[in-house]
């Protein structure tokens, strides 16, 4: 029933807390550069129709590949703030993406994505008008203070951890990412943009080896997941 969707990947961050000089979406990962990873594992995948990649304004590292396993790939320049990102690519989407086309939303970041998963979220995602990649909490959540003491214990039924791919209404998403910005709230994610415009994205739960690649202890443990998820 779902036809198939375009993707928009945020590359345009720094990679801060990685730290160095290249941005973690291009550090090697397996004699690959991560990015690499990540849109392999999305232009492969059946229901994927095509990439839009983010990259930053002084990006100096993206090879400039047209295509990937026979799919478009297009790039734009995104903005200061994640969401800034995501909106840019979001304009920048084909005509042909219409407004009531669902679109993926997918961290560069996040390689271990299993094709199940983006599976699993187009399929139960579309009915319910959108969602999102995710996971229960399991751990005990702790309130700390200032002092580095834990002060109280949150609780923890209810509690998800949101990961990405994210998928809305191309037109739906863009409004909810616009409204945001122009109340000077930046949103950590895309469910967040479309909670704050009362929606109710569904929470389809996902691998936790869907990992997002954020300090460089993660590359090891990337680099061991790549070849036991797909
Ligand atoms: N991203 C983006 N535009 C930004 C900031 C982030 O497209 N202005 C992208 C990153 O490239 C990454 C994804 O959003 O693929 C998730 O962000 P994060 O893991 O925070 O990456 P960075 O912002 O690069 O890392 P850091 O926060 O440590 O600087
Ligand atoms: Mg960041």
């Amino acid at each position: 029933m779902s036809g198939r969707l375009w993707c928009v990947v945020p590359a345009a961050g720094r990679g801060t807390r990685v730290g160095g000089d290249i941005p973690k979406q291009y550090l090697p990962l397996g004699g690959k550069p991560l990015i690499l990873h990540t849109l392999e594992r999305l232009a492969a995948h059946p229901q994927v129709a095509g990439l839009m990649v983010v990259l930053g304004a002084r990006d100096e590292h993206w090879p400039g590949a047209g295509e990937l396993a026979g799919k478009p790939l297009l790039t734009c320049v995104g903005g200061a703030e994640r969401c800034d990102s995501v909106l840019a690519g979001l304009r920048a989407l084909p005509a042909a993406v219409t407004d009531a086309a669902f679109v993926l939303v997918h961290d560069a970041a996040r390689p271990c994505v299993r094709t199940a998963d983006i599976a699993r979220l187009i399929e139960l995602g579309i009915p319910a008008g959108g969602g999102l990649l995710g996971a229960p909490l399991r751990d005990t959540l702790k309130r700390a203070g200032d002092d580095g003491r834990s002060h109280d214990t949150e609780p923890r039924d209810h509690r998800w951890r949101a990961f990405t791919p994210q998928m809305f209404r191309r037109g739906e998403l863009s409004a909810a990412l616009l409204a945001a910005s122009l109340a000077g709230v930046t949103v950590s994610d895309e469910a967040m943009a479309m909670e704050r415009a009362g929606f109710a994205p569904l929470l389809v739960e996902g691998a936790e080896d869907n990992i997002k690649v954020t300090t460089a202890a993660d590359f090891a443990l990337a680099e061991f997941l790549l070849p036991r998820t797909q």
